[in-house]
């Protein structure tokens, strides 16, 4: 691949020696807008280390800059009305970029620590009120993420907009982010299309409670038949906790008050399918999911280890008692943003709650499993992948198609069912209607 900056030479010998001065055009300083750039590290005290201190905010805006871009295309892509394994791949190797780069924030901070805190003495005075507070850009990386309002900490009993409040474009900006979907919202959605969460289908959420009940029984059965009393107690104690955490999911009351009070914040179906896709994960078909899952919770836990290694510099730079220049409590404020109230994703990382031991998970049927299979007839077009996560249309902003979905087609039985997932199906009908009559 040629250079990017290379140009044609304008009607000159193309086998007269050039040097790079000889190029008409586009050239790199110009690209690159370098003067700008380069020419935007103004100190405002004679202080060393202020220049550092300057370069290294900016190399952060610069990156929060990128990972705003890199999250609202993959919003967008969420946001269309299929997302197919080609649009996945993409979304994944974007969230993948998304991630190293918060790797790379998280690790930057040892650049600034060089500096001493009496270094940053020298000029911290003549920054007031001037705060990191104050990034816009980091609003709205966590507003498009997903972080809301309310599970913010307020901040001197403000909202953490005022400090913006004579940026009408600033503002306007952050007001965007907050109403559109964000990426957690648009996850929620798009797991809900799980395929087999259909009730009249595979119906993964009644099998999987037929199994926790299972399991749960067999649990209590044991913690009762123990002879030593503390086991007993502990035993039981450890049955009735699970079983509370099970209700917890089962029973779409509790889970709709744990999102209300932040503690939960996937729908109840879209929890359904991230389970799902934990327990099936193995299938092709679910590779790709679960390897966004993953990545999501890497972008929680490195946006958590970012705010740490900040509060910790922030520790060592001007200690635990001393206020921000943007007048908040400092180092106790920003303490108080390392909670599970800041996580997007939360849900994602308390699946692991509610995994059973293999052994119990209750086993896919022929249909789903080819359904979840790469292979299978060539001109199928769910086969080759056309389709996996189609929008239903009664979801807010579903562009109509009038093509249906090839999802559909499984489901309305036109794929070729064999006699032995007749039997199969008529077996799984009957358990799930005497489990209904018993529910
Ligand atoms: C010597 C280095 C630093 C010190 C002492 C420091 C101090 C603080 C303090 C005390 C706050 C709380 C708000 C306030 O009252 O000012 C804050 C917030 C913040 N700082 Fe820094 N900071 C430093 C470096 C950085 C760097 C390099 C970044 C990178 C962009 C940054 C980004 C932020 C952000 C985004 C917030 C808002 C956090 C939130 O509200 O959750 N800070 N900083």
């Amino acid at each position: 691949m040629s250079c990017p900056y290379a140009r044609e030479l304008n009607g000159e010998d193309p086998n007269a020696e050039r040097c790079l001065g000889d190029f008409k055009g586009i050239n790199y300083t110009n690209y690159l807008q370098l003067h700008g750039i380069l020419g935007s590290q103004n100190c405002i005290t004679s202080a060393h280390d202020e220049h550092l201190f300057i370069v290294v905010h900016q190399a952060y805006e610069l990156w929060f800059k990128q990972m705003i871009y890199e999250i609202d295309s993959v919003r967008a892509l969420f946001n269309e009305e299929e997302v197919n394994e080609h649009k996945m791949l993409e979304i994944i190797k974007r969230m993948q970029r998304v991630v190293l780069i918060l790797k790379l924030c998280v690790d930057q901070f040892v650049i600034l620590e060089t500096m001493t805190p009496l270094d940053f003495m020298e000029f911290r005075d003549y920054l007031s009120p001037a705060s990191g507070f104050q990034s816009f850009q980091f609003r709205l990386l966590e507003n498009k993420l997903g972080l809301k309002s309310e599970s913010r900490v307020r901040y001197k009993q403000e909202t953490y907009k005022k400090v913006f409040g004579d940026d009408p474009e600033i503002l306007e900006a952050i007001k965007q982010s907050e109403e559109e979907p964000s990426l957690q919202v648009l996850l929620s959605r798009w797991l809900e299309r799980t395929p087999g969460l259909e009730e009249e289908g595979f119906n993964f959420w009644l099998k999987y409670k037929i199994a926790v009940d299972t399991t749960q029984e067999e649990k209590r059965r044991e913690a009762e038949a123990e002879k030593v009393e503390h086991m007993k107690t502990h035993m039981m104690a450890q049955y009735k906790r699970r079983q509370e955490l099970f209700d917890s999911i089962f029973d779409v009351k509790v889970h709709n008050a744990l999102v209300a009070r932040g503690e939960r914040r996937l729908s109840h179906r879209g929890l359904q399918g991230a389970l799902m896709i934990s327990f099936y994960r193995e299938n092709p078909r679910f590779n790709q999911p679960h390897q966004l899952l993953n990545l999501l919770m890497d972008v929680d836990s490195l946006i958590t280890k970012w705010r740490y290694n900040h509060v910790m510099m922030v520790q060592r730079m001007i200690g635990s008692q001393l206020l921000g220049t943007g007048g908040s409590s400092g180092y106790q404020y920003l303490r108080s943003t390392l909670s599970d109230r800041y996580k997007v994703f939360i849900d994602l990382f308390n699946l692991s709650t509610f995994l059973l031991p293999r052994n119990s998970v209750p086993p896919l049927d022929r249909q789903m499993k080819s359904r979840l299979s790469t292979m299978g007839e060539p001109d199928s077009e769910e086969r080759r992948g056309k389709v996996v996560w189609s929008r239903p249309r009664s979801e807010p902003g579903f562009v109509s198609s009038d093509s249906p979905c090839p999802m559909d087609n499984v489901d309305n039985g036109e794929e070729k069912v064999s006699s032995d997932s007749d039997l199969e199906k008529s077996l799984e009908d009957s358990i799930e209607r005497s489990c209904e009559a018993s529910m």
